[in-house]
């Protein structure tokens, strides 16, 4: 018997030989179009602020959040998420500010707006954790615990703040029970009637949001675990799913990302709607600190990254590297 009958009969590497082989081949592929890039803009600032755990992203000043909505145009990226930072003397139990037409959301949503019309998808995050003085993601009851029923309320005031203040989309993140429901009605009933909702579906309650908190000059005490998802839990989010294509969700999305690639693959399954993934703070922490130590080749993995989201079935990716990342597309 030759040895020849002992060859491999079937050769995958055929399909890598070549660049040009590989990029035909590819089953999933970033576009700049799916990338969302969250955005930080800080009240009462005149030169912006560096996040020191996250290097490279900053707390913007009303001027330069135009710019950098004007650079992601330019550079063909999908959509921008706006997270305000007031100032601490106007953080208050209810987060007062997260409504007013003054406050510094709602400025920069008219700013951004005037900047880049319909260009850009203009997407504002939904909570209250950024303007309570306590830093939890809704009011609190007598006893100190998160009320959900009361912070529906505030969220319903936030939505027809940031409509109003002409957001494309709203992005409820505070995981309380019916917020989708609750403010879709309330859009729906003051004329904002094409204003989608982008829910953050399955959110967890992670410690890679660290970073994250040092952007919004967050001031809490304890944690969220009351009401984001327990990291443990899988099922739970296809339970979380339902609820909010029930009640009107018009995007969904799965948070953390790279640790809950399982959670996105089985919600982009069940959804009918696209689905998001959040790269969050700690995730570009992570690779920019490695990075930094010459550990890592941080272009090639901040592009793995996000073309794993791509092949666990994400549509769309929030990332701090958007603008980057669809410049080197
Ligand atoms: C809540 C919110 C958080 C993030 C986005 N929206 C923080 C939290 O739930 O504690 C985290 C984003 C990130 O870490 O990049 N408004």
């Amino acid at each position: 018997m030759s040895t020849y009958g002992s060859f491999p009969g079937a050769r995958p590497r055929r399909l890598r030989t070549t660049p040009a082989m590989r990029r035909m081949v590819a089953e999933s592929r970033v576009h700049p179009a799916d990338l969302i890039l969250p955005a930080f803009v800080r009240d009462g600032i005149v030169e912006p602020v560096e996040i020191s755990s996250m290097p490279g992203v900053v707390q913007h000043t009303r001027e330069t959040l135009k710019k950098a909505a004007a650079e992601a145009v330019a550079a063909g990226v999908g959509g921008i998420m706006l997270f305000g930072v007031p100032r601490d003397e106007d953080k208050d139990a209810t987060g007062t500010c997260g409504t007013d037409p003054d406050g510094i959301l709602q400025v920069a949503l008219r700013d951004v707006r005037a900047e880049v019309g319909d260009d850009l998808v203009v997407m504002s995050d939904l909570c209250l954790d950024e303007f309570t003085d306590h830093g939890h993601c809704g009011v609190l009851d007598a006893s100190g615990r998160v009320d959900n029923d009361a912070t529906l309320e505030r969220y319903a005031d936030m939505a027809r703040a940031q409509a109003e203040a002409g957001a494309h989309v709203l992005g409820p993140s505070g995981m309380m029970d019916g917020q989708i429901g609750h403010v879709r009605r309330a859009l729906d009933a003051s004329g904002h009637v094409d204003v989608s909702l982008f829910a953050y579906t399955a959110k967890y309650s992670s410690a890679f949001y660290g970073p994250f908190r040092e952007a919004v000059g967050s001031s809490l005490q304890g944690d969220r675990k009351t009401y984001q998802q327990d990291p443990a839990n899988g099922r739970e989010a296809l339970r979380e799913l339902a609820l909010d294509l029930e009640e009107g969700a018009d995007m969904v999305m799965v948070k953390p990302g790279l640790p809950y690639l399982d959670v996105l693959r089985d919600v982009a399954e069940a959804a009918d709607v696209p689905v998001g993934a959040y790269q969050i703070s700690g995730e570009y922490a992570m690779i920019e600190a490695a990075a930094e130590k010459g550990w890592i080749d941080r272009d090639a993995a901040i592009m793995e990254a996000l073309t794993g989201f791509k092949r666990a079935g994400a549509s769309m990716i929030l990332t701090y590297w958007a603008t980057e990342a669809a410049r080197r597309l």
